[in-house]
């Protein structure tokens, strides 16, 4: 989970890594009147989205009363930066910058150990600085057993070109700062820029955080960090209703019971759709017991999203046998009534699965298509989902 500044901020005062006070504000009102809390002459009123570059894209801009404070969040909210809406700001204290820096510690994956990147020149790019001019940014390995103590920080400055006068200020704003990786169970901290101020206190100015979910079991806490308005919709509804569910791009949808018939599902769909140009539109497991209620949440998720085309329900009976799947099937188009109005391409097989293909024989829906065949029935979905 990616965090937002603001919420890195807060991270950072929690480790007592020195930061400046920032108020978080939704409306140019709320802005105008965070200058008033902040207290300081010049403030700096940044969009909050999780992605870099805000101060390239306009989102990022000083103000020098409170009616500008407003003037420039009414300017900053409803952007959009690189395809992210900004809803909310943070109005910040201004610094006087004397220079910025840049520090990060990020899981590096490719040599299992963590790395501390370091560079004199912050601010820009880095990606652009790591390219261009590699020698001026440092990277060092960290012994995850040791993390970075006083001894590691001085490597790290002294890797980075920073003199032994300029160490002692930096060095325990990197140890703080790895204390909140390790701690925090991160998988990036980030501070781009670390400046220095005109009296010469260094303040991590910028914070992007990455917390490793994998961990979220050891920090219950970290749940309340999530910005749930940026979930998909319908991957909270199927996960509110205990399905296994994630949306992807195509026309196609899926549901099957069974992580391993749903993934075989997604290729032979897409298999299949490459004649037609269509492709799988999610991936959703109904599990074992697969009732009519089960079904009819699954089947109200996929109809409800509008990329989708048509459906296929491919489901091998086992303790759930096929009659019941396909009493669930009828039961949940029943349920939906109007609401179901895309084709449904139904395949079963194993246990009863005459019994199923009899009741859905029966009920002879007309949004219901029955195939034997697995492929036969990814054909024909894919077909009804052409444009
Ligand atoms: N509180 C602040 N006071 C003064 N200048 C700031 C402040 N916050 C950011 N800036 C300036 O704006 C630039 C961009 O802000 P930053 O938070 O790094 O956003 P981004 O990395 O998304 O562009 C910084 O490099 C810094 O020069
Ligand atoms: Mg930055």
């Amino acid at each position: 989970m990616d965090l937002f500044e603001y919420q890195a901020r807060d991270l950072f005062e929690a480790y007592a890594v020195p930061v400046l006070k920032g108020v978080v504000a939704t409306t140019p009102a709320e802005a105008e009147a965070a200058v008033v809390e902040l207290g300081t002459p010049v403030v700096v009123v940044k969009a909050q989205v999780k992605v870099g570059g805000r101060g390239k894209a306009g989102g990022v801009k000083l103000a020098k009363s409170p009616a500008e404070a407003a003037e420039k969040a009414s300017e900053i909210l409803g952007m959009d930066i690189k395809g992210h809406t900004v809803n909310k700001v943070m109005v910040a204290q201004g610094a006087s910058i004397a220079e910025e820096y840049y520090f990060s510690i990020l899981l590096d994956r490719a040599n299992r150990s963590h790395l501390a990147m370091c560079s004199k020149e912050g601010g820009m790019d880095i990606e652009t600085l790591a390219k261009e001019r590699p020698e001026a940014l440092a990277k060092v390995h960290l012994d995850a057993t040791v993390g970075i103590n006083e001894e590691v920080a001085t490597q790290i400055l002294t890797a980075a070109g920073f003199t032994a006068d300029e160490q002692p200020a930096l060095v325990p704003v990197l140890v703080k700062l790895w204390e909140v990786y390790a701690k925090e169970d991160a998988t990036l901290v980030e501070v781009n820029p670390l400046v220095k101020v005109a009296s010469g206190e260094i303040i991590a100015l910028d914070g992007k955080v990455s917390l490793d979910d994998n961990a979220a079991f050891r920090h219950p806490q970290h749940a309340e960090l999530k910005d749930i308005s940026a979930e998909d919709p319908l991957e909270s509804k199927a996960k509110a209703a205990g399905l296994n569910y994630v949306r992807l791009e195509g026309e196609v949808g899926i549901i099957g019971n069974g992580a391993g018939l749903v993934m075989s599902t997604l290729d032979v769909v897409a298999y299949a759709g490459e004649k037609y140009g269509v492709h799988p539109a999610n991936f959703l497991d109904i599990g074992g017991g697969a009732s009519a209620e089960v079904m009819a949440k699954g089947l109200e998720i996929i109809l409800g999203d509008e990329q989708v085309r048509s459906c296929l329900v491919n489901v091998f009976g086992g303790i759930t046998a096929c009659d019941q799947v396909a009493a669930g099937v009828i039961g949940a188009l029943e349920l939906l009534g109007d609401n179901a109005t895309k084709p449904i391409v139904v395949r079963l097989d194993g246990n009863k699965v005459e019994e199923g293909r009899q009741i859905l024989m029966e009920a002879n829906h007309p949004l219901v298509t029955m195939v034997e065949t697995m492929d036969g029935a990814a054909a024909k979905a894919a077909e009804l989902a052409q444009a």
